[in-house]
């Protein structure tokens, strides 16, 4: 079974710090994020039917509840269960989620040019981690360990 990488104080401070310094620049970020999950997913693009804006502002201010939630583990579980179990209605996948971990980096890290590193790329990469493998775990219980 594939261990989960324990969050860290240090890996929460980045995430936070990082994502807030972000937060003026979402719509660019959310633009990206899109742009190049269907790049390298391109399956994935036929799954998104509504309105991409409000998807964009959507996907982007639930980002932000996960991330606030990072310290209280118990919190950021109930909510990303729930969306994951939301998420088999529009057809998502396990596999689905590493590209989205993907685009999800990539675009993060295109708009904190300056302030990306190895640091707070592997911080994002063990939260992205721990979410995912939570929405997997709890959308698809059959699916093994993620
Ligand atoms: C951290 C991970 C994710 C977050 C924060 C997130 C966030 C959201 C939110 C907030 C919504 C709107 C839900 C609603 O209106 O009730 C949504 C819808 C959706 N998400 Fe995600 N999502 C994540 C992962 C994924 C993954 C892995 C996929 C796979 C491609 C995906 C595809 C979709 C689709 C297809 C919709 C419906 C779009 C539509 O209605 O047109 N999401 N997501």
């Amino acid at each position: 079974m594939k261990r989960l990488a324990t969050l860290t104080a240090a890996d929460i401070q980045r995430v936070q710090a990082s994502f807030d310094l972000m937060w003026p620049r979402s719509t660019e970020m959310a633009d990206q994020f899109y742009a190049r999950l269907f790049e390298i997913a391109p399956d994935s693009r036929a799954l998104f039917r509504s309105d991409m804006t409000r998807m964009k502002d959507k996907f982007i201010s639930t980002l932000a509840v996960l991330v606030g939630s990072l310290d209280n583990l118990t919190g950021l579980y109930a909510v990303a269960g729930k969306l994951a179990v939301d998420h088999t209605r529009y057809g998502v996948r396990p596999d689905h989620y590493a590209p989205v971990g993907e685009a999800l980096l990539w675009s993060l890290g295109r708009q904190l040019a300056g302030f990306w590193n190895d640091d707070v790329e592997q911080s994002w990469r063990k939260v992205y981690a721990v979410i995912s493998a939570r929405m997997i775990g709890a959308a698809y219980p059959d699916h093994g360990p993620a």
